[in-house]
């Protein structure tokens, strides 16, 4: 199967793929009938380029930019990663939190620049984790990895979601009622069309004043500009790591004390993206055999 890749992926399940060009979605103008197999991460794919595509591989578990039904249609197999980044992106969920409650960047900014300045016992007071609410919206795989490195802060786990579960990882509670009262609130669930804004102007007025809001997931699902004027008037803390239309970062936040950026990291770590190749070469290679894919994304579900 000819394969068409959108960059090398890390790590050296790339090189299992025989037949593999890396080429950039952008660049096709004109049909390549013969491409039969794609590897992305999360971007539209261009079906009237592509009449022999058999397979799409995401590298990503989030597939928001793929027109699943499109892809059905046409008899497409999609696939994502689901799984091997949990840790990793729970890991950087929970930096974004220990930096925004304990105001480390705020911190080492000020050390930079030589204003260390106030008295050890008067300067930099934060909030201790311990004791703290956390709230997390979406419990589920990588809301979980979250909930469970929250249990060694001792941190009080509160989630809402669509439907409660049966779980001792944290309370249930509505959406809104888990923003009024979470200390710390740590966005988990996937952007789809029910998410969209999930997190709306009104939703972001129930945060207490100096919660730590903190996203992990994607842009889309918070109002930016609302989440921006939070941010702005000092209400709120921030700790973001997606953003709408990345890699653009609204200006306003950059020099704003009271925010931590990150560019996308949630699932960069070596051992996680290397993962994710191994992930993604196998589900080409299963298509390839003619067997099931390992991690299909149905369209049922999309
Ligand atoms: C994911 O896998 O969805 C990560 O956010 C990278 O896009």
């Amino acid at each position: 199967m000819h394969v068409l890749s959108t960059r090398r992926y890390p790590g050296p399940a790339f090189d299992e793929l025989g037949d593999v060009e890396v080429f950039p979605l952008a660049a096709i103008e004109t049909p390549r009938p013969d491409i039969e197999g794609l590897i992305v991460a999360n971007e539209h794919v261009p079906l009237d380029l592509l009449p022999s595509l058999r397979v799409v591989a995401n590298f990503s578990v989030g597939y928001d930019r793929i027109d699943i039904e499109a892809c059905a249609a046409r008899g497409v197999i999609v696939t994502n990663t689901p799984g091997v980044l949990d840790n990793a992106t729970a890991d950087l969920a929970f930096a974004l939190i220990l930096a925004t409650r304990r105001r480390v960047v705020e911190g080492d900014r000020l050390v930079r620049k030589g204003e260390w300045g106030a008295s050890w016992a008067e300067g930099w007071i934060a909030e201790e984790l311990s004791g703290s609410t956390l709230g997390i919206v979406g419990l589920g795989r990588i809301g979980s990895a979250v909930a469970r490195r929250a249990r060694g802060f001792e941190l009080e786990v509160i989630y809402a979601q669509r439907h409660r579960i049966d779980t001792d990882l944290g309370e249930y509670r509505e959406l809104d009622e888990l923003l009024a009262e979470a200390d710390i609130v740590s966005i988990h669930v996937p952007l789809s069309p029910e998410t969209v804004r999930l997190i709306d102007a009104r939703r972001l007025g129930l945060l207490r004043d100096g919660a730590c809001f903190v996203n992990t997931a994607r842009g889309e699902i918070v109002d930016q500009d609302a989440l921006v004027a939070e941010l702005v008037s000092g209400r709120i803390r921030g700790g973001l790591d997606v953003f709408v239309n990345e890699p653009s970062v609204p200006g306003q936040l950059l020099d704003l004390p009271n925010v931590v950026l990150t560019p996308h990291l949630g699932s960069a770590t070596r051992q996680t993206r290397e993962a994710m190749t191994r992930l993604a070469v196998d589900n080409v290679l299963a298509v390839e055999r003619g067997d099931l894919p390992l991690t299909p994304v149905l369209p049922s579900r999309a």
